[in-house]
């Protein structure tokens, strides 16, 4: 018996009798593009959409791809856990293929041997425990260069204390990164206050527009045969940024590899030696360098965006309830004291700091959807057919706010993560509440990496000095940009040094 309903006959009948999940209904080729075309921004049309349809999962067909967005957790993990072997691959699409010059990066490969294989690799040997050790010297010099770079705008002559957090809380991440992957924090000279040089903010400016682009509504991911017109200039935007990043990147790797095959280097000391000297059990070079300029993109893709937009949206909301801001550095007194500045080592400790990190993830993600999940073969779920080849969108805004599941969801509220047993507050959300770093095959391999890097960013900025409102201003505007989910106006706040002046790095 169970061999029958388990047979091909009887599954195509039972796709065939099974519906798609609700949607508008798709015009002939097209499909709904020209509904989506004219609803600008694409993401806000969707929840419109599903919110007027009262469904938690909808099937949208833009050209000939299903397009299946979801906004509850339950049938998120049936996606995730429960069929994640099947929804476990990655679209070809225009701004994957350019970004990583022909899908030379674990995010954007469709799933297979080279997936795998390639995500095996970066998990054990470069974002591996061992490692992450390794370069803990080089975060702490670019912590330090956090503090110093805030302060020396507090303390500087014609300085005003105004902090533009939004470009400290980016230029720290995108200096770790470099720091971590080139052993350098400036492609330049930089500046002598710690902050961004004009080399690092072009650098940066390019990798946020790529983030900007990747898997973003681009016609011609749906109508293939457009891609030559680039109607929408997606694809222009696209390659500038990948080509001013590679303008820094590119001559640091090739000199490197110059530099290990001549054999003037020898000793290992950042990661992009690392990904030179990947070898397999016969000697040969695991990466080619192709390769390894994809794996740097995407270590410095990866690195930089939710971190600072996570800073940046709490720090508004705490300066607008101050009680919360009081709580954060009360926890940071206790547990660190006021005679050194916090390290990584406090991380465990610092279940508050990480509550309002979880917090800024649930109501205030980077981007209002996950990285596509597409099906390898034709599935049901939650009792709809979803077809081979479907990208799925997992809508991090709408889980995060999902009012069944959160009590006054629009409230930043973090006490709502602290543990009622005194358990250690973690980053990750694997029941897909709200999506930090997702779950399954393809779930984030730099959990470790980016919870150091997020709660440094917080827990030395809250430390280091206290935060106020600008003056005149009685609230911080928490409105969303709209075609993205960035704060609108990029958040400036007044900070005064609250450390014993010895404690401030001076270089
Ligand atoms: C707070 C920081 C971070 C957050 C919130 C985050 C979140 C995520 C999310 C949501 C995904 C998509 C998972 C999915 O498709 O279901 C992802 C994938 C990925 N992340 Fe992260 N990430 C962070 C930091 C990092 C860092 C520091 C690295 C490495 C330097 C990294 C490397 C990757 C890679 C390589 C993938 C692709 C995995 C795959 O497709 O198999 N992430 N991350």
């Amino acid at each position: 018996m169970l061999c029958c309903l388990r047979s091909p006959l009887f599954m195509m009948f039972r796709f065939r009798t099974t519906p798609l999940p609700p949607g508008p209904k798709p015009w002939p080729l097209v499909g709904n593009l020209p509904e989506m075309l004219i609803n600008k921004p694409t993401h806000l049309w969707i929840h419109n959409l599903m919110s007027q349809m009262g469904t938690d999962i909808a099937h949208i067909r833009l050209g000939n791809v299903h397009v299946i967005p979801v906004t509850c957790p339950e049938i998120s993990r049936k996606f995730l856990r429960e069929h994640d072997a099947v929804f476990a691959s990655r679209p070809y699409c225009m701004s994957a293929e350019v970004v990583t010059k022909g899908y030379h990066t674990i995010f954007s490969m469709p799933v297979g041997s080279r997936w795998e294989n390639t995500k095996k690799i970066i998990a054990s040997h470069v974002l591996s425990p061992v490692k992450h050790h390794w370069l803990a010297g080089k975060r702490l010099e670019e912590a330090d260069n956090l503090v110093r770079f805030v302060y020396n705008q507090c303390v500087s002559y014609d300085k005003t204390g105004m902090v533009n957090v939004r470009t400290v809380a980016q230029h720290y991440c995108g200096n770790v990164i470099r720091k971590m992957l080139f052993g350098r924090r400036y492609f330049g000279t930089g500046k002598e206050d710690g902050g961004p040089g004009v080399e690092e903010e072009e650098h940066l400016e390019a990798i946020f527009t790529m983030l900007k682009c990747l898997y973003s509504f681009c016609i011609s991911d749906y109508l293939p045969w457009l891609r030559r017109f680039d109607l929408d200039g997606h694809e222009k935007v696209t390659r500038e940024a990948t080509m001013i990043a590679g303008k820094y990147h590119d001559p640091i790797i090739e000199e490197r590899i110059n530099q290990w095959e001549k054999g003037t280097k020898t000793a290992e000391e950042d990661l992009l030696d690392v990904l030179i000297n990947l070898r397999d059990a016969d000697g040969n070079q695991l990466l080619s360098k192709d390769e390894i300029k994809g794996e740097v993109t995407e270590l410095m893709v990866a690195t930089v965006d939710n971190p600072s937009n996570a800073l940046e949206w709490a720090l508004a909301e705490m300066l607008n309830q101050p009680e919360i801001l009081e709580k954060a550095v009360e926890e940071l007194d206790r547990v660190v004291g006021k005679d050194r500045l916090v390290l990584e080592s406090d991380i465990p400790n610092l279940n508050y700091i990480k509550a309002c990190i979880r917090e800024a993830f649930r109501l205030h993600p980077f981007a209002p959807f996950n990285v596509p999940h597409v099906s390898i073969s034709d599935q049901i779920v939650s009792g709809y057919f979803i077809p081979k080849d479907s990208r799925v969108l997992l809508s991090r805004k709408a889980l995060g706010r999902n009012s069944n599941v959160w009590e006054e969801p629009l409230e930043f509220k973090p006490e709502r993560h602290l543990n009622n047993n005194g358990a250690k507050v973690e980053l990750k959300e694997s029941e897909l509440r709200f999506i930090s770093f997702s779950t399954g095959r393809r779930g984030c391999p730099g959990v470790t990496l980016g919870t150091s890097i997020t709660v440094m960013l917080f827990a030395r900025l809250l430390q280091g000095f206290s935060w106020e409102l600008p003056p005149n201003q009685s609230k911080i505007d928490l409105s969303e940009a709209g075609d993205s989910l960035f704060l609108a106006k990029p958040l400036v706040a007044l900070a005064k040094p609250r450390l014993p002046k010895n404690l401030y790095p001076v270089n």
